[in-house]
């Protein structure tokens, strides 16, 4: 049914037997990564109606996607961390017996695929070869994630070859959970909404997830492998798996000084990760490793080094503009994935903000007529764009270094509209720690739910930690134990709020005076007042 002379790796062999058996899908496709399928697999869906490709002048080689209405974020109360014991998921985590959970799983396995195509994407998290990197296989029923793996993370062929006979990997199972009937007519974006499961096997490092399409629940290197398993991965191996950006900043005599961000989910990484300074900080400059994940690790000597395991951004599409962040706008100029963002009439994509003027008529995200009169936005709010991060025009030289970069300081950020200042430096490592570990914030359109309501969110990590979270704790802890070099803790909130409700901090640009003033600081070149806080 599938060419099996592609791998000799017996655990990826063994797997694929049993899960084709299972899903007893209509046919069986291996992802090679090429430009050839990336075409074939866009041009599919623009047929089959999943996919609108955008005007080839103002947008090359790039497509909208709409969602089902009911699949449009993460869905953190269906997501389970299946531990052996109840204990190790914690109090964060929705925990099930990882027995009883595979036997619910494997009932909604059986069949789904029926009429579809399964296609087996291998991918890389980091560059491939790194020590850093580790490696993952991905099933899917879904053209649309076959095409977004391609741009987020390295896949296909080259991930395939790097899989030795005996080497480990993460298997990681999806399915929209949309079997197809003979002769059926499929729908534009197929998901199974009343059934969304994302699980988590730590002790078998094994991911399965059901009924959803979009972003983190189904692209599953992102936030299922590269923070959920990993973290897991990284307590046992002593590093640390986060959900940071990385950037570099440059000063004017051009040294360069890296370090890692953790705000929650669409409170400003990629817009910090891209920042361009304001005029008046002339000579200064951002370069850009990563906007959303961190793999950090020690180096021989004990210093800690990152890497970005991401090779695209999954990006917050609306606010983005070349007023906030020119540098993610020429990110997504061609090569790139929309979904859930408005068409304009031109066949280009629109979202808020976006422009100071929205246009005067648009395709809404809902497939409907949409003008400046009208009461719903144009984009969902957590309508994204897929982008290659090697486009972005401030990639830094080194973001795909195998030996990652050295990480000299740790921001936590979150949406707090009183009470936390702009910035405020913690004493020590044990201190960073606790001001981390109690961070809040306002939740967001990036997870279901009630949005604008603080609740806690310890490093940023809240629904991604993969384990206990009091243990997660212990493993910054010990981590401050074994590291020779201490990154410097900062706190920042660019979201305080004047009585008028309106932001006290222009933010974006204006953020590059925070970073340097946290690079003075770990230079010692600036002094700072302890207070109260
Ligand atoms: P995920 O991809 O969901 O993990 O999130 P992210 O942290 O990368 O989110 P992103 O950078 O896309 O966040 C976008 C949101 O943050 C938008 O609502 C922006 O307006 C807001 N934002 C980013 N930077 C600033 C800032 O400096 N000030 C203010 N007020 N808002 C900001
Ligand atoms: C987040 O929610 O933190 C994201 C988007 O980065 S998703 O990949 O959908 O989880
Ligand atoms: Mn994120």
């Amino acid at each position: 049914m599938y060419d099996r002379s592609k791998t000799n790796n017996q655990k990826l062999l063994n797997w694929l037997d049993e899960v084709i058996a299972l899903c007893k899908p209509k046919d069986v496709r291996w992802a090679d990564g090429s430009e050839e399928e990336w075409k074939e697999l866009c041009e599919g869906m623009v047929e089959s109606g999943s996919m609108i490709r955008l005007n080839e002048e103002k947008r090359p080689n790039s497509y909208l996607v709409r969602s089902d209405p009911r699949d449009v974020a993460r869905v953190e109360d269906q997501t389970f961390i299946c531990s052996d014991q109840e204990v190790d998921a914690g109090p964060t985590n929705n925990w099930e017996d990882p027995a009883v959970m595979k036997a619910r799983m494997n009932e909604l396995y059986d069949g789904c695929m029926s009429g579809r195509t399964m296609y087996i994407v291998p991918f890389s998290m980091g560059p491939i070869g790194s020590p850093i990197s580790h490696i993952g296989v991905e099933i899917s029923d879904s053209p649309y994630v076959v095409v977004n793996m391609r741009i987020m993370t390295r896949m296909g062929s080259a991930a395939l070859a790097a899989l030795g006979p005996d080497d480990d990997f993460v298997p990681c199972m999806h399915s929209v959970g949309k079997p197809l009937a003979e002769g059926e007519q499929d729908v534009p974006w197929p998901c199974n909404p009343d059934n969304i499961l994302i699980t988590h096997f730590p002790t078998d490092r094994l991911i399965m997830s059901y009924g959803s399409g979009y972003g983190g629940n189904a692209l599953l290197g992102k936030k299922c492998f590269a923070l959920r398993i990993a973290s897991c991965m990284a307590r046992d191996q002593g590093w640390m798996a986060e959900h940071m950006l990385i950037l570099g900043v440059e000063d004017p005599q051009g040294e360069r000084f890296y370090l890692g961000a953790a705000f929650p989910s669409a409170c400003g990484k990629t817009n910090m990760a891209m920042l361009i300074p304001p005029a008046e900080m002339e000579g200064w400059k951002v370069w850009t490793v990563g906007d959303d994940i961190a793999w950090i690790k020690p180096d021989a000597d004990g210093k800690p080094r990152a890497i970005n395991p991401e090779a695209g951004f999954f990006g917050v599409a609306p606010c983005t503009s070349y007023k906030t962040n020119p540098n993610a706008m020429e990110s997504l100029r061609a090569n790139s994935l929309f979904t859930n963002v408005a068409l304009t009439d031109d066949g280009d994509v629109w979202w808020e903000d976006m422009t100071d003027e929205p246009p005067a008529h648009l395709i809404d995200w809902k497939g409907r007529d949409w003008t400046p009169d009208s009461d719903e936005p144009a984009a969902h709010p957590n309508a994204r764009f897929t982008a290659p991060a090697g486009q972005c025009p401030a990639i830094d030289p080194a973001w795909e270094d195998p030996a990652g970069v050295p990480i000299k300081a740790f921001i936590f950020g979150g949406r707090r509209v009183a009470d936390v200042p702009l910035i405020y430096q913690a004493k020590d490592w044990e201190h960073g720690i606790y001001v981390g570990a109690t961070m809040g914030s306002a939740t967001t359109a990036a997870a279901s739910g009630e949005v604008g309501k603080l609740r806690r969110d310890p490093m940023a990590m809240l629904p991604f930690i993969g384990y206990n979270v009091g243990d997660y704790f212990s493993h910054w802890f010990k981590m401050g134990e074994s590291l020779s070099e201490h990154p410097a803790i900062f706190q920042v909130n660019w979201f305080r709020l004047d009585e008028d409700g309106k932001f006290l901090w222009p933010g974006f640009g204006q953020n590059m005076r925070v970073l340097r003033w946290i690079i003075e600081r770990v230079r010692g070149q600036v002094g700072a007042d302890e207070s109260a806080l």
